[in-house]
């Protein structure tokens, strides 16, 4: 049994289920995945990983708390199971820099810990880089081998000579305060056109989570934004089974601020004739009365 902060990203959640490995969703707080449910899955499941975004989380873009790192550390030491923290986002804050990883208060070697150079260089150079302890590092490398070989040599030759000749910083220098807009512009559009919907600012990261008013069918409306040319991440990808709540996630990186504004004003108008229709229909219903039986 794999355990999971829900929401959570849904590339580990497709490949679980391609796998048939079993996923416990652990519900996020304002800190983070919940103590009380990693102590109750761990106790029920016995599960053997803990998958978490603990860095500008995917998709609400909120970081872990320091305490509540500590004590994952702690049950996982005590529950006996790894860690696997992945950060593709660690580089990427928005205003204070990212909090210490995990991995790096883990003296016992229960943490395995991901970085990837797609979100903060480019997703089509398909490298990361991963540290872990003597115990595991040789599996996971043995399993890497089996699945793909290796990653091209000649991009990891070119992605080192980039970085050995310091070019990373200045690229991440120019690309924050962009992205720093670009959120910015996405707020306050989500602000101004999705007046209804909740939504709290990122720590960093790519994209806003935001909770669409309860009773919007996510599905419909995800449909009707496609039709009018806005394509979103749906809520529902997020979480390891369906929900009934409606939430989209909105990424603002490879927009202008005046694309972004132009998007999110359509979701307003696609909100707006949801709403519409949804009222609509229940008073339609209402007016064939009730049922007899
Ligand atoms: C949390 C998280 N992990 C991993 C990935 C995928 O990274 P990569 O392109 O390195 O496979 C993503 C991409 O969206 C992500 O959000």
């Amino acid at each position: 049994v794999i355990l999971v902060e829900t929401p959570t990203y849904p590339g580990l959640l497709e490949l679980a289920a391609q796998r048939g490995q079993p996923v416990v969703g652990i519900p996020r707080d304002a800190e983070g995945p919940s103590l009380a449910a990693i102590e109750a899955a761990g106790a029920a499941h016995r599960p053997r990983l803990l998958y978490l975004v603990p860095t500008f989380h995917n998709p609400t873009g909120r970081s872990t708390s320091a305490a509540r790192r500590a004590e994952i550390l702690r049950l996982a030491a005590e529950r006996d199971f790894l860690v696997l923290e992945d950060d593709p986002y660690g580089l990427l804050p928005l205003d204070d820099a990212a909090p210490p990883a995990l991995k790096g208060d883990d003296d016992r070697g229960r943490v395995v810990y991901v970085a990837s150079f797609s979100k903060i260089l480019l997703p089509g150079l398909r490298l990361g880089a991963m540290v872990a302890g003597p115990e595991v590092l040789p599996r996971l490398v043995a399993v890497k081998r089996t699945s793909d070989l290796t990653c091209s040599p000649i991009l990891q030759a070119a992605l080192a000579d980039y970085l050995r000749r310091g070019q990373l910083d200045p690229h991440l220098r120019r690309v924050r305060p962009l992205y720093r807009e670009r959120c910015d512009a996405m707020l306050a559009a989500v602000q101004r056109h999705l007046p209804t919907a909740r939504f709290a600012r990122p720590a960093g990261g790519l994209s806003v989570w935001v909770e669409l008013p309860a009773g919007v069918v996510e599905r419909d409306f995800y449909l009707a934004a496609l039709e009018r040319g806005v394509g979103v991440a749906r809520g529902q990808s997020f979480w390891p089974r369906p929900t009934d709540e409606p939430f989209l996630r909105l990424s603002y990186g490879t927009h202008t601020p005046e694309e972004i504004e132009r998007g999110i004003a359509i979701l307003g108008e696609v909100l707006r004739e949801h709403d519409r229709r949804r009222f609509d229909l229940v008073a339609r219903a209402g007016r064939f009365g009730s049922p007899l039986v």
